[in-house]
């Protein structure tokens, strides 16, 4: 769909903290919508970034919400995710009950927090868990997938119709109730299953699984894959060699996953998601070691044709190395699907990394494990609270919160670019247009020779283009400036002139354009607006745009001279 500015206008929403959130009665249903190449979550008619925490998995119980929302409030978090689960949901077969997410619906609109909740089913971690008793003590009718040496692994089999059709008659009367309780729309997303796959073993060798993987690779997946066998009706093996096992089992999930998930849109059309258990998106294992099945970057094309249904294949995060991370957001960064991280570290070098993903026009960011159910017993304002965990996830979404609908905006609109700090704290140049913004990162002297350094890589910045020379500055430990486009090649040519006491310029044409500040407010967002506290100049701007640890926000007018 087009969104123009007119739907972007027709908001009807109330503020709150700065965030718009629905009071009205019904609400438009949220959606995932893309022009231009780009994606955007629509809510209440506008973008909006999930600034999310996980919970910890045990912790939507009455018992232990408690512990829950105290944490999202100290994050400033404006979405909370958190499981349905299956056992809770139907302990007897046939019989909903719906008592937990009548619950979790009514505190997260007291608590004026939005939802993504998180459909505990058939696969949890790869294996069978959430599955309620009645199923449990019936494995022969439900069954676990058999690995080569005809063992049972901890692990549903994708080939279990009657799991299936538990599952998607569970969920559709999941999704059902979602419709009928939720006109405000406090949930934004649903995640279909949790990590899919298996552990233990590539794919499934019961019977029917062994029968279709010697059988003729499906069309669609052909197409997927960009494969035409020389041979018509070959087999699995024959057209992809190696990997055929792990596509294979891939496309059994998938296929299971993608009939939930249509049962269940077609009772309620929330946008839905899947999320993946990684593996090293750097070095490709064959045999496989992680979870083979679920939606790793090296079977994207197989969910996407198998799963119509699923709006999202979402990457948790929680490869060591700054490399591995980025390269994850890039591969889940496509034309055919929305950057969305629903699991991360959380951890302090990690909290940068919400700028990368912004940076690629990410839909919401969400780590994991944020409330005070487990290790933490003391809530924020005790004497012993200890929030180190939630910290660096406070930091972050202390500063954009406030300006969250601004940033979706932005981003949608393509006037928005976001950057973290790489290891070599490498100065990173973001382009736009005429002007480039420079971020170095340390002392806000990086031009000068001896700049200091953070002391380990935790900055970030984001630049958006208000204007043709108007830009919204924010970021944490950086330093930004801007120079006419072209002179970041033309320095390293030596036709630059930058450092100590010199405006960044260029050569442009046969003559020097230097970059002069018209203007440098710095403010805060107030009710999600921009709202002016002063100028900065001298000391302030002489060396750039200089951010500390704390949330600063700045509106810079540039020009040459
Ligand atoms: C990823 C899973 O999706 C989560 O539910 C949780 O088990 C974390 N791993 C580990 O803490």
């Amino acid at each position: 769909m087009k969104v123009t500015a007119a739907v972007l206008a027709a908001l009807g929403a109330t503020l709150f903290a700065g965030q718009l959130y629905a009071k009205t009665a019904e609400s438009p249903i949220p959606r995932l919508v893309k022009q231009d190449g780009r994606y955007a979550l629509l809510v209440d008619g506008a973008p909006f970034l999930m600034l999310g925490a996980q919970s910890n998995n045990s912790s939507d119980w009455p018992a232990t919400l408690p512990k829950v929302w105290p944490a999202i409030e100290y994050l400033h978090a404006n979405t909370l995710e958190t499981p349905i689960y299956w056992e809770q949901f139907e302990p007897k077969q046939g019989q909903f009950d719906y008592s937990a997410v009548d619950t979790v619906l009514t505190q997260a609109r007291e608590h004026h927090v939005h939802l993504v909740l998180l459909w505990f089913g058939t696969w949890k971690n790869g294996s069978q868990h959430y599955m309620p008793e009645w199923m449990k003590l019936d494995p022969q009718r439900y069954s676990h997938v058999t690995n080569k040496g005809g063992e049972l692994v901890d692990s549903p089999s994708p080939f279990a119709a009657a799991s299936l059709e538990a599952d998607k008659r569970a969920f559709t009367a999941f999704m059902q109730h979602l419709k009928d309780a939720d006109p405000e729309r406090t949930v934004l997303m649903v995640q279909v299953e949790n990590e899919t796959g298996t552990y233990g073993s590539v794919r499934d060798y019961c019977p029917e699984a062994n029968k279709l993987f010697d059988g003729p690779v499906p069309p669609e997946i052909l197409k997927a894959m960009g494969k035409t066998p020389a041979t018509p009706g070959a087999n699995w093996e024959m057209v992809f060699g190696p990997e055929a096992e792990v596509y294979f089992h891939a496309w059994a999930i998938a296929k299971y996953v993608g009939e939930v998930a249509a049962a269940g849109k077609a009772a309620y059309p929330l946008p839905l998601y899947v999320n993946a258990a990684l593996h090293d998106p750097l070095t490709p294992e064959v045999p496989v070691t992680y979870e083979s099945g679920g939606p790793t970057d090296n079977v994207i094309p197989i969910w996407k044709a198998e799963a119509p249904a699923i709006d999202v294949l979402a990457p948790d995060i929680y490869l060591s190395g700054t490399e591995q991370y980025l390269k994850t957001l890039d591969l889940y960064h496509r034309p055919d699907n929305a950057l969305f991280v629903p699991e991360t570290s959380g951890a302090v070098h990690e909290a940068r990394f919400l700028f990368s993903a912004l940076g690629l026009q990410a839909i919401g960011y969400s780590p994991f494990g944020l409330d005070y159910t487990r290790n933490r017993p003391t809530l924020p304002g005790e004497p012993d609270a200890k929030n180190t965990f939630l910290d660096p996830t406070a930091q972050n979404y202390g500063l954009i919160a406030p300006m969250m609908r601004d940033v979706a905006k932005l981003n949608f609109e393509g006037k928005l670019q976001a950057t973290a700090e790489l290891d070599d704290a490498s100065t990173q140049t973001l382009h736009f247009g005429y002007w480039d913004a420079v971020v170095t990162y340390g002392g806000g002297r990086r031009l000068m020779a001896n700049a200091n350094q953070n002391r380990e890589p935790l900055g970030r910045a984001l630049v958006a283009q208000l204007g043709g020379n108007q830009f919204l500055v924010t970021g944490f430990n950086c330093s930004v400036d801007f120079r006419p486009a072209g002179a970041e090649q033309q320095r390293k040519s030596g036709n630059i002139v930058v450092g100590t006491g010199q405006t960044p310029s260029a050569l442009i044409d046969g003559k020097w354009q230097h970059r002069q500040f018209l203007r440098v407010e710095e403010g805060a967002y107030e009710n999600g607006a921009f709202k002016f506290q002063r100028i900065l100049n001298g000391d302030q701007t002489d060396w750039g745009l200089n951010f500390s640890s704390e949330p600063e926000v700045i509106r810079v007018s540039v020009a040459t001279y």
